[in-house]
């Protein structure tokens, strides 16, 4: 075997390897499985003890010096290869990854509580699993009320300790029907005055249609103190009205009945889209969005029932005040004319990327 003439064979085939795939193919045809280097290495076992020594060596740094050559080599393709075919135009404009952004409804409450909060109110929050008594009794609906069936609720399996104190009154675990039981548990914390919004997810185990559905969203509002009146809720419902939908709305108060409340009102505003005429000038036809009555139902409301007060544990005719609650989807429809609620909660994108 003539060692010197292999390497100069090697030598030269591996610096005159043009691109990095015919040194691959150099490389391996010496040192690959069926290599010439290789098939010497393995004839080695044939030879004289001697001869193998003297061999073995020889044949071993032959084996390092390809290698280190093979290195060299590839590395200087690498950098030619790379600056010749990865060429980078720095004017090409980059590419626009998709960003995700707001759901219309999260925006929408974002807008509601930016306002509320302007007018001096602070949020708070209660959780989505009530017990019966804060999200019933405490609101002056006893278990017999009829009042409660105007609320089809998800009941939950299971109830707390009632050995523990503080669980004594809660009765059934359920799915908040709204958001009002966040009331009682804010004035049980807090003394008067103040006024709060409390915005979050409520659940009514009813059917659906393009107004109701089983998931919705509600904002609750409650400003409590010595003498604050009806006028007191007007204004700021009115105010809330001019400043998310615009200058020139005005809102009304209808009685109606929550047993919450005393009085309690249906709260309309003038409506957005035939400013209160009923009647679309622009498009000279009947408004559908307030079926031409000139008004649009937005929330309920009223002066809190002393019934919820002392449930709260404040002391009868102490303070005063009032409470509305609306549905922030109602909102969301009205501002984007959404004409399904559930459309909101589908996930689907081809509504969601117009936002
Ligand atoms: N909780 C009521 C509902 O979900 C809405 C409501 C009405 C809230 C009157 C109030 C209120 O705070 O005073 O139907």
């Amino acid at each position: 075997m003539d060692l010197d003439s292999l390497e100069q064979e090697v030598t030269s085939a591996l610096s005159h390897a043009s691109s990095l795939d015919k040194l691959e193919e150099v490389f391996r045809a010496y040192l690959g499985r069926k290599g010439k280097i290789t098939f010497h290495l393995r004839e080695l076992s044939h030879l004289s003890p001697n001869e193998r020594v003297k061999q073995g060596k020889a044949l071993n740094n032959l084996r390092d010096k390809i290698k280190e050559l093979y290195e060299e080599q590839k590395l200087k393709l690498q950098k030619q290869e790379g600056e010749e075919g990865e060429w980078t135009d720095v004017t090409v404009p980059g590419k626009r990854l998709p960003t995700g952004h707001m759901h219309p409804l999260s925006r929408i409450q974002m807008q509601a509580q930016e306002i509320f909060h302007g007018m001096g109110f602070a949020v708070a929050h209660g959780p989505e699993i009530e017990t019966e008594w804060y999200n019933f009794d405490a609101l002056n609906m006893p278990v017999d009320h009829p009042a409660r069936d105007m609320q089809d609720t998800f009941w939950l399996k299971g109830e707390l300790d009632k050995q523990k104190p503080e669980n004594k009154k809660s009765g059934r675990l359920l799915l908040r029907t709204h958001t009002s039981p966040v009331q009682v548990r804010y004035m049980e914390k807090n003394t008067p005055p103040f006024r709060i919004i409390a915005p979050g997810r409520a659940f009514r185990h009813e059917a659906t249609d393009a107004r109701h559905d089983a998931n919705m969203h509600q904002l609750e509002g409650l400003m409590v103190g010595k003498d604050v009146s009806v006028t007191n809720m007007k204004a700021v419902l009115e105010e809330f009205f001019r400043l998310f939908f615009g200058e020139g709305v005005t809102a009304r108060l209808r009685p109606s009945y929550f047993p919450f409340v005393e009085p309690g009102f249906e709260v309309d505003m003038s409506c957005v889209i035939c400013k209160g005429r009923g009647y679309v000038l622009s498009e000279s036809k009947h408004c559908s969005t307030c079926g031409q009555a000139g008004w649009i139902e937005m929330m309920g409301a009223g002066m809190v029932h002393q019934n919820v007060f002392t449930a709260a544990g404040y002391k009868q005719g102490d303070w005063q005040g009032f409470a509305f609650g609306m549905g922030l989807d109602r909102l969301a429809m009205m501002k984007y004319q959404i004409h399904d609620i559930r459309l909101l909660y589908s996930g689907d994108l081809s509504l969601l990327d117009q936002f």
